[in-house]
């Protein structure tokens, strides 16, 4: 890697929990091309000497995709060069072979657990491009379920780290929460924020003691004292660990893979991380994850994904639309 450059929207999004999709458009319109610059002037690489060009075409916000999507394009038209069209799920889902491999053949057969915040799927992945779904989320994504559940709890956002960091030192036992669904090789998370929910009036009364407290029954966000938010965290984030880790390992054992590997921006987790990498150690799987900076959205992994395909010969036509729910696999 030569040079990644990253303009992150976070705080122009945080007061509003969750991401403004005209906001984030006109700030890709801003700050794409000064990105651009800031890479080529640091990998000291002219855009007439890059070999191809790329852009996610999917899935996510229409408006944001074609900002990215119609630079790569007229990058590619202008220097006469490739245009390749990335799944960011895929993306995500070849991170974990990021500086390990070069070659589109190295990519080993694994199960890959994709957890962002748009998505939570089990693929099996028997090469490049050869890719079939598992299971699926069938409402919330974990990183979702994280998202929701910090700001009823008045943290900041996005609300994985936050809830991480809060969960620190807490009791995962404390709560007894939901693991939804635990025979089927799908998904629900929806129904442990719903459990948070309605616990958190329970949680406030038996500590009412002031007239603050009283009134945090009725009020969102909730007031915690700092020990019992610490319980909580720890309990909810082990409710979406112990649903991750069951899952995928069964998912491996299932398919017969020797390989597990762990990918999106909910894998920075690292009780997450090292709870799946136990897992698989005491199961026989190797196990593969990306470095946290490769875990959240990035274009180092899209670059890393159409670096593959290329070798692999795929290209992709510049007529080729933005897709905002481009799927991975069937
Ligand atoms: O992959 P990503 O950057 O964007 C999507 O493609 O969605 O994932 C973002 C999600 C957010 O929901 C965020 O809360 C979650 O990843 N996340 C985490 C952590 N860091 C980010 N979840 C749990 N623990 C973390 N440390
Ligand atoms: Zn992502």
């Amino acid at each position: 890697m030569l040079a990644s450059e990253v303009a992150s929207q976070i705080a122009a999004h945080e007061k509003y929990g969750g991401i403004v999709p005209e906001i984030a458009s006109r700030n890709h319109l801003v700050y794409a091309p000064r990105l651009l610059n800031q890479a080529s002037s640091v990998a000291n690489i002219g855009f007439s000497e890059v070999d191809a060009f790329a852009a996610t075409s999917g899935p996510g916000l229409a408006s944001s995709l074609m900002i990215g999507a119609s630079i790569a394009k007229g990058l590619a038209i202008g220097f006469g060069k490739p245009y390749l069209a990335i799944n960011h799920l895929e993306g995500h889902l070849l991170s974990p072979f990021f500086g390990s491999v070069e070659k589109e053949n190295q990519i080993r057969p694994n199960v890959s657990l994709i957890a962002s915040g748009g998505h939570t799927m089990l693929v099996r992945v028997q090469g490049l491009d050869d890719y079939k779904l598992i299971g699926r989320t069938v409402d919330d994504a974990a990183g979702e379920a994280f998202d929701k559940v910090a700001k009823i709890l008045g943290l900041g956002y996005p609300g994985g780290p936050e809830i991480e960091k809060h969960a620190r030192g807490g009791d995962p036992n404390r709560f007894d929460l939901p693991r939804s669904m635990p025979e089927s090789e799908n998904f629900s998370f929806s129904g442990l924020k719903t459990a948070v929910r309605y616990l958190l009036p329970k949680i406030v009364g038996r500590f009412c003691e002031t007239p603050d407290q009283e009134r945090a029954l009725t009020q969102t966000p909730y007031k915690l004292d700092n020990y019992v938010l610490a319980d909580l965290c720890a309990s909810f984030q082990q409710a979406i660990i112990d649903v991750l880790v069951r899952k995928t390992i069964a998912a491996a054992q299932k398919y017969g893979f020797d390989l597990v590997t762990v990918s999106g921006g909910v894998s920075c987790n690292q009780e997450l991380r090292k709870q799946l990498g136990e897992a698989c150690a005491h199961e026989g799987f190797e196990f593969k994850n990306a470095e946290p900076w490769l875990c959240t959205d990035n274009a180092a992994m899209i670059a890393f994904a159409a670096s593959l395909r290329l070798q692999g010969g795929f290209q992709s036509d510049v007529t080729e639309e933005i897709d905002p729910n481009l799927a991975l696999a069937k």
